[in-house]
């Protein structure tokens, strides 16, 4: 089945407040707007793959409440697949609390139903999972499931893109089966150590382990020399879900048979592209713009 992508994770509605100032412990600011948009690490990167061009399903669960209903009717909009994704009776679909301040964002997530997708749910989607070209997961959901997920595609050779985000520590077994890992500069400290050298590490992982660092870029070891593929330059609006758009992207290219370098270029620019537009997904490109944006680099 090829190009097929399948996310194993978080879906959300983000209440996004614009503020001119972020609020200290004990103090009251009075903010500007509420935005009221589909996130979630999980369904950000389903949405940006599947704009940029894939067939995309996506595997995760809601509650039965209102923002669970706004979920599912974003992914009928966008037409990611959601054969598999569960609404459950009685809990709620999870939220992140966003505050926009000072040119960048603080976030609280209360993860609702996303904590209770479950290594059950993922091997009744089994069947699913191995029709996969690439199985994307990131860290909003118990970290149990994406183990036994890891697990079950490492056994079948299908490749894994773990985001590990947000931030936890990971048991060695599972950075061991996944085929890519694209912490941030901050998780990448929490999985290593705050002690240990950034291209030491990059350098024990040729070709797996892929440093997103914001506007600098992303670096990688390719087995000979340390590469860095830049970022575009363009205005910021909000950078939320820029590293979300950078992985549903990087497995859309990778699936197309692109290198990993050319992949992690695309997966930039999208990336970039992103961020000129408020919300998560607000901003997420078409293939075609993340081609042209790679042509003109730099003139957005
Ligand atoms: O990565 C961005 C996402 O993280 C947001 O959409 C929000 O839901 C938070 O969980
Ligand atoms: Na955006």
């Amino acid at each position: 089945n090829q190009g097929k992508i399948v996310v194993i994770g978080s879906m959300s509605m983000d209440l996004v407040v614009t503020s001119p100032k972020r609020p200290l412990a004990g103090e009251t600011v009075i903010g500007e707007e509420l935005h009221i948009v589909p996130g979630g690490k999980g369904a950000n990167q389903a949405v940006a793959a599947r704009r940029a061009g894939a067939e995309v399903e996506m595997v995760g669960a809601v509650g039965n409440d209102q923002f669970g209903r706004m979920v599912r009717e974003n992914f009928r909009k966008e037409g990611v697949s959601i054969t598999h994704l569960k609404q459950l009776p009685g809990m709620s679909t999870g939220t992140a609390h966003i505050v926009l301040a000072e040119g960048d964002n603080s976030i609280v997530i209360v993860q609702g139903a996303n904590k209770e997708v479950t290594p059950e749910q993922v091997e009744e989607a089994s069947e699913l999972l191995l029709s996969a070209s690439i199985v994307l997961m990131q860290l909003e959901i118990p970290l149990e499931t994406v183990c036994y997920a890891a697990n079950l595609c490492k056994q079948h050779n299908i490749p894994v893109i773990l985001n590990p985000a947000p931030a936890n520590a990971l048991p060695p077994s599972l950075i061991e089966q996944v085929t890519f890992l694209t912490p941030n500069e901050h998780e990448c400290r929490t999985l290593f150590g705050e002690q240990a050298e950034v291209e030491a590490i990059l350098r024990k992982y040729p070709n797996k382990l892929i440093l997103t660092e914001g506007e600098k870029g992303v670096r990688y070891f390719d087995g000979e020399k340390i590469s860095r593929i830049p970022a575009l330059s363009v205005k910021v609006t909000d950078t939320t879900g820029a590293g979300d758009t950078f992985n549903g992207v990087l497995a859309v290219a990778l699936a197309k048979g692109l290198s990993l370098e050319e992949a992690i270029r695309h997966a930039c620019a999208a990336a970039s592209l992103s961020v000129t537009k408020l919300g998560a997904q607000g901003g997420m490109p078409a293939w075609d713009e993340i081609k042209k944006a790679l042509q003109s680099r730099n003139e957005i």
